[in-house]
């Protein structure tokens, strides 16, 4: 079975609380719900996190690196700043996918650059929190073929 890890970054933790008319009102706990159920249907296990440290996301996808297939990362407001994630995740071999609840295009212009859209394979952005399961979808593709 392959394995993908789920990764989320800072102020994820508040979703559902935080501005609802952008990010809507679905809670973290039940995207990962989603997320479980549409990785089993598709044959793969998830190891679901979220930080709101950049360190921890960088640990996250070094040990990615030694068992995990796949990253599906939506790593929030260090999309924009981190290069560091971006060496992180240039360092792993496997699939990547970029999720973002809202659509970044529409919003303020330094939402529009993503260092990780550097290295992912495909981006998500703008279909509320379905863009997980849409990204775990494509996974599900990306590792059968
Ligand atoms: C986000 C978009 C980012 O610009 C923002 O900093 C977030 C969430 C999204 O999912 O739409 O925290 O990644």
């Amino acid at each position: 079975m392959s394995l993908v890890y789920i990764l989320n970054g800072p102020n994820l933790n508040l979703l559902g609380r935080r501005q609802p008319e952008i990010y809507g009102y679905d809670t973290l706990a039940d995207v990962e719900e989603e997320c479980r159920n549409a990785a089993g249907l598709h044959g793969m296990d998830i190891r679901f996190h979220q930080s709101n440290a950049e360190f921890q996301i960088i640990d996250w996808i070094h040990a990615a690196r030694e068992e995990a297939q796949g990253i599906i990362i939506n790593p929030a407001a260090f999309t924009h700043t981190s290069v560091a994630i971006l060496d992180a995740l240039n360092t792993f071999e496997g699939h990547v996918l970029e999720v973002h609840i809202s659509n970044v295009h529409k919003r303020e212009s330094f939402r529009h650059h993503s260092y990780v859209s550097m290295r992912a394979d495909g981006v998500i952005a703008g279909f509320g929190t379905q863009g997980y399961v849409l990204a775990v979808e494509r996974m599900g593709k990306l590792l059968a073929n």
